[in-house]
């Protein structure tokens, strides 16, 4: 049974980075989607892809923009309850917030209960696929897979490794770190549309016997992806100098462990040394801009000279980042590249937002496109979701002036129907959580 997904479309035969972003981009104000047994039959015109699928049902979104679902290139799924942390920069908020969550996702309850608010969050915000880091307990990494199937979602994820300089609860050693990952591997990658991440966290609470460990299974298991940290604060700089002395640069303590290639991604990247520019480039690996987290924790600003250097996806770290919504990560990465001297072309936000995203996971022909035979993961925005989007909005003479209000200004509430395999997923609205009873018992104290 086919079915006709209809209204504005957006999508990038070209890579904004390599063509004028406005000759990359294909633009429909009455555009159709359609899609069959959950995947992308084709899409053009409105009446040219009612021509070619005589008899197809029908949904209309009107004047509302589809696109391809947001992917998320980089987040950390156990942190959505500690997100907003006040007043830390890196090290720091690592040890004061986020090893004690981490720690409670001992408990697998707690784990399958965070797994499941946090695609609700990321689906109600448009993102349709994420890379996301785990807890060091392998049930951790069935919540966030499981949560992933029950919707139908492609979700990457891995065990987050780490065998020093976090508490004793949240260690596991070389080899440890090494066997629960092949099972987890063995247990989730390639089953339905979970993909397995071999996940050593960052240098620093790894031994260079645990990035060696994990540098094997790499090899032993060239089609998985491997995803880190790196060069994302000047002081975790120079604690990765101490640690590593024989290291020539942060990379290095990857690349000295077999954990360099392109099936590589690299969370932040923001201080790099010319070498290391020169061998991420060489080699492929990705590059993730996280630039809500980057502001937020303090971390520096992204080189708007990488996007067209480098393979680079686009991610809202959170709970280091400050928001689940990817409009309002392309907003911060917009922010951030004024900054740098660059402004970024809605074209390029939202590639990189999707396409951009799905190149670095190596997965652009099954999410990030409206390519024929991808999956039918798509995202429908409404472009005047609030008074100050619609009064702007109304203003607009181009496709890029109408979605650029919502790019710079839009949330969750611009997300109007999330598909996920060609069935519409965005999730019910919610019963308002109560505030916290602490707070209240103190205020009426
Ligand atoms: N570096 C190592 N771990 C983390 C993390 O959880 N978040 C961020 N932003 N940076 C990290
Ligand atoms: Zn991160």
């Amino acid at each position: 049974m086919t079915t006709l997904i209809l209204g504005q479309l957006l999508d990038f035969p070209a890579d904004p980075f390599a063509t004028p972003p406005e000759d990359a981009a294909r633009h429909e104000t009455r555009g159709a989607v359609a899609v069959a047994d959950g995947r992308i039959l084709g899409h053009g015109p409105a009446e040219a892809i009612r021509a070619a699928h005589p008899g197809a049902a029908e949904v209309d979104h009107g004047d509302k923009l589809i696109l391809p679902g947001f992917v998320d290139a980089h987040m950390h799924y156990p942190q959505t309850a500690i997100i907003a942390s006040w007043g830390k920069r890196l090290i720091d908020w690592l040890n004061s917030y986020t090893f004690p969550e981490e720690a409670r996702f001992a408990d697998p309850d707690y784990a399958a209960g965070i797994a499941e608010r946090t695609l609700d969050l990321v689906l109600a915000n448009g993102t349709t696929s994420v890379a996301s880091y785990c807890t060091i307990h392998p049930a951790s990494v069935d919540a966030i897979f499981g949560a992933a199937e029950s919707r139908g979602m492609a979700v990457w994820a891995g065990k987050t490794c780490m065998d020093r300089n976090a508490r004793d609860d949240l260690r596991d050693t070389a080899v440890s770190a090494h066997d629960d990952s092949a099972a987890l591997l063995a247990r989730w990658h390639g089953r339905g549309r979970a993909r397995y991440v071999i996940t050593p966290r960052f240098s620093p609470t790894s031994t260079p016997e645990q990035l060696e460990a994990l540098g094997a299974l790499w090899s032993e298991n060239p089609d998985c992806l491997m995803q880190t940290h790196l060069s994302e604060q000047v002081d975790e700089l120079a604690w990765v100098a101490g640690l590593y002395p024989q290291a020539r640069d942060y990379l290095d303590t990857y690349e000295a462990h077999g954990l360099l290639g392109a099936r590589a991604l690299y969370g932040h990247a923001i201080h790099l040394t010319p070498r290391e520019r020169a061998r991420l480039a060489e080699t492929g690996a990705a590059l993730v801009h996280c630039p809500t987290s980057n502001t937020f924790i303090g971390s520096g600003l992204f080189d708007p000279g990488l996007f067209v250097s480098h393979r680079v996806g686009l991610a809202t770290d959170t709970g280091g980042g400050s928001s689940f919504s990817m409009l309002r990560t392309m907003a911060a990465a917009y922010e951030v590249a004024q900054l740098g001297g660059t402004a970024l072309h809605p074209a390029q936000l939202l590639w990189l937002a999707t396409e951009g995203s799905a190149r670095a996971l190596h997965a652009e022909a099954e999410v990030g496109t409206l390519a024929i035979g991808s999956a039918a993961d798509l995202v429908v925005l409404d472009l005047a979701s609030t008074p100050a989007i619609a009064q702007r909005a109304a203003r607009a003479e181009t496709i890029w002036e109408a979605v650029f209000p919502t790019i710079m200004m839009g949330d969750d509430r611009a997300v109007a129907e999330v598909y996920l395999a060609g069935v519409a997923s965005r999730p019910a609205t919610w019963s308002r959580a109560p505030i916290s009873a602490t707070f209240l018992k103190k205020a009426d104290a």
